[in-house]
């Protein structure tokens, strides 16, 4: 089943704009501050960044060669390429887990269209941290509005992806991710000028082994396999219509470091502000949405700040959405036969029935717990550390040993000869030291702390 040229990205800019677009998001923006913030800052930072490098980057090339390759959805790739066998669980797994992180994605996100409404409405003006904290928790606590922002958030979610994909998504990410960017390095300028911001950048980049545990490690591997958007198969999907001109080895490279960066420079703009003003607390999801406010209001312009960049943290909350429906819909609409309309339709309504807990669980459903955790924290929790963490540890297994050398190097070459040398390493990263990597990690983890 070949796919015509309309169903595909346009161009190599088009494909790294959309992978970029799935990659960076709020796992940038807003997951990894607060995670970073809770396993001590530079020593988790730098192995955040090992990973990215020497596991990151083999998956998402993994997972683009597996979707090109079989030109099929998330979990029709493996059938195709390995038919007769039970290697679509992973696929299998991989929906699984895009219903999982997009029910407490949708939480999150409708709380950037609540600060998008709040900024321009009222403005953060004069309240004092405190008084941000607790906007937060009564905001977040109740019912009607959470539930609301989060359904608008996935109809939104629906009409990009009913749009397709050159159309929707790639036009979209072309235009607004750039913007993010500048304004991003504007709020960083202003947190490291506040007086006392050095400490945060202290705690951001001087590494302290000793903050780490085993636990840590999992967390920082994870952390880099949700900011990537791989581990479910997100990148399959993309890859599936990518054409065979686009060099998958740097565009990976390219995707990586742009999503590294912008973790980084989320980073530089939190922690300055969150030591400068005084605030002890380094973690929580409230993180972003009680220090951010708290940097616009000493800003000049705070309010067009304010509400430009809840706006584009949105968009960028968007354009990781939809990879992660798309992920839903393809496997619907191919291996069901069903139109595109009717695929988003179940997938949209039944991940937003899931998505109610996930909002509830700051409010009415605080204390229903499972694990010790409620359901949002769970879903937050499991998607990265189980769900991505096992999904790229079989990818790379897939990959290495069941796709082989040959059939990897020879999509890498499709658009020009790639060095045999680096091939030759990636593939070793890939077959070997990638699978006992993730492996003993997630193993030893669950061995050592349980399972959450
Ligand atoms: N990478 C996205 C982010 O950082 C989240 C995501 C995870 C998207 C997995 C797709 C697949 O926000």
């Amino acid at each position: 089943m070949a796919l015509t040229q309309k169903d595909g990205f346009s161009s190599k800019f088009g494909v790294i704009a959309a992978a970029a677009g799935s990659a960076v998001g709020l796992g940038n923006i807003w997951r990894f501050p607060y995670i970073t913030g809770e396993n001590g800052g530079g020593a988790f930072l730098l192995l955040y960044i090992f990973f990215v490098i020497v596991i990151g980057v083999p998956v998402m090339m993994s997972e683009f060669v597996i979707g090109r390759r079989s030109e099929s959805n998330a979990l029709g790739s493996f059938r195709k390429l390995a038919p007769g066998t039970s290697w679509w669980l992973i696929g299998l797994m991989g929906i699984i887990a895009a219903f999982v992180i997009l029910s407490f994605y949708s939480t999150v996100s409708g709380w950037t269209l609540e600060y998008v409404f709040q900024s321009i409405n009222q403005g953060f003006e004069g309240k004092s941290m405190d008084q941000l904290n607790s906007d937060f928790e009564t905001f977040t606590s109740g019912s009607f509005r959470p539930l609301l922002w989060q359904m608008i958030f996935m109809a939104l979610t629906a009409v990009v992806v009913l749009g397709g994909i050159q159309k929707g998504i790639e036009k979209a990410t072309k235009i607004l991710m750039p913007i993010l960017l500048v304004l991003i390095i504007a709020v960083c300028v202003r947190s490291v000028t506040l007086p006392g911001a050095s400490e945060g950048l202290k705690f951001l980049f001087e590494p302290h082994f000793e903050k780490l545990n085993f636990k840590s490690v999992l967390m920082a591997l994870g952390q880099a396999a949700f900011s990537l958007s791989i581990g479910m198969g997100a990148l399959i999907t993309y890859g599936s219509y990518i054409n065979k001109d686009t060099p998958l080895l740097s565009t990976s490279i390219q995707v990586a470091a742009a999503d590294t960066l912008l973790a980084i420079l989320s980073g530089v703009m939190i922690f300055p502000a969150l030591f400068a003003l005084g605030v002890g607390n380094t973690g929580g999801p409230g993180l972003v949405f009680v220090t951010l406010p708290a940097i616009f209001q000493s800003m000049p312009g705070g309010t067009f700040f304010a509400v430009a960049f809840f706006l584009l943290v949105s968009v960028a909350a968007l354009t990781s959405t939809i990879s992660v429906l798309e992920v839903v819909v393809a496997y619907l609409k191919q291996e069901f036969n069903i139109s595109r309309l009717k695929a988003t339709m179940i997938g949209t309504i039944s991940i937003s029935i899931l998505g109610v807990f996930c909002t509830l669980s700051f409010g009415p459903l605080k204390d229903n717990t499972i694990f010790g955790k409620t359901v949002f924290d769970l879903m937050n929790y499991l998607s990265a550390n189980v769900f991505l963490t096992f999904g790229a540890l079989f990818i790379v297994i897939f990959t290495g040993w069941i796709l082989g050398k040959s059939n990897f190097v020879d999509e890498l070459n499709k658009s020009g000869k790639v060095n045999p040398v680096v091939t030759k390493v990636l593939f070793i990263i890939i077959r070997y030291i990638a699978p006992v990597a993730i492996g003993a990690i997630a193993i030893g983890t669950f061995f050592i702390e349980g399972l959450t």
